[in-house]
């Protein structure tokens, strides 16, 4: 089947159609998929579950997989596992455990790895096996959300830098969350607040939970700016929510995208999804 586009939201997104991303690409496949991601900076591919090796083979299309925050089920290794399932057992966590709270983090709009000096690229999430209803993934992209802020505004914020912070975002939520080990593996860094897409020249604004502090500025001036920036990407037309299949890949620009988990019956069904996360080329 020929490979095409379908819009997935008026503003952003787009489904690649005729890829089936279990199969390995060539370079020549590979590159009007690049072209799309930078364009679309959201990607939907829909086919059969992969496998481990068939997410890291796509991933490394993009670039350099990173290897997961330890405080993940599976940190250590290139994955980052979303699921509500204990994988020594097989069986659903109870509401109560850590595994649940630490899930709740994912429902803030945030951008992975911001917290990280590298950043990243994009993040690539595969549905191993979804709840019936419920979970859905919903983004929104702060490029369209760049274009659409007041001039003035734009003008007041393009210089800033900002600071992100994992174990501020974490603590906010349930200081249990991050083991000391944890917080000390990811010290503060800092990022231009407008970010320019190096192949096409677009701006976008890398704010989320992670966005502790604008470099300079005090706490209450920051949260101020950035939770209206936040609300300014976010409203409902703006969103994108998508409802997982077994076996749907998405891609998001983690540069210019924010994202977040919604809740799901997570005592009565499973769910399953694993994300790569690529580190920014840019900024290696
Ligand atoms: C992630 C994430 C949201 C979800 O994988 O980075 O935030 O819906 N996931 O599981
Ligand atoms: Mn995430």
């Amino acid at each position: 089947m020929a490979r095409k586009i379908r819009p997935l939201h008026g503003l952003f997104g787009a489904e690649v159609v005729g890829v089936d991303a279990t199969k390995p690409l060539s370079a020549e496949e590979f590159a009007p998929i690049s072209e799309a991601f930078e364009a679309h900076s959201v990607l939907l591919f829909r086919g059969p579950v992969l496998s481990d090796e068939q997410q890291v083979a796509l991933s490394e299309h993009f670039g350099q997989v990173q290897v997961a925050f330890k405080a993940n089920q599976t940190g250590g290794s290139m994955f980052s596992r979303q699921s509500n399932i204990n994988f020594e057992t097989n069986d659903i966590f109870p509401p109560d455990h850590h595994r649940i709270t630490f899930l709740k983090a994912n429902m803030l709009w945030h951008s992975d790895s911001s917290y990280m000096d590298c950043g990243s690229l994009c993040s690539i999430l595969a549905a191993r096996e979804v709840p019936p209803t419920g979970g859905n993934t919903e983004v929104v992209s702060t490029r369209v959300a760049w274009e659409e802020l007041p001039k003035n505004l734009k003008s007041r914020i393009e210089n800033l830098s900002v600071v992100h912070s994992l174990s501020y975002a974490r603590d906010k939520m349930d200081m249990s969350i991050l083991t000391d080990e944890a917080r000390a593996a990811a010290p503060p860094v800092k990022h231009p607040l407008v970010q320019v897409n190096p192949t096409n020249g677009k701006k976008s604004m890398l704010i989320g939970a992670h966005a502790a502090f604008i470099d300079g500025w005090s706490e209450e001036d920051s949260r101020e700016l950035l939770d209206e920036l936040v609300e300014r990407a976010s409203p409902a037309q703006n969103i994108y929510s998508h409802e997982w299949q077994d076996g749907d890949v998405i891609v998001w620009d983690n540069r210019c995208v924010l994202h977040r988990a919604t809740p799901f019956e997570s005592d009565k069904y499973r769910r399953h999804l694993e994300r790569t996360t690529i580190t920014d080329r840019a900024r290696l």
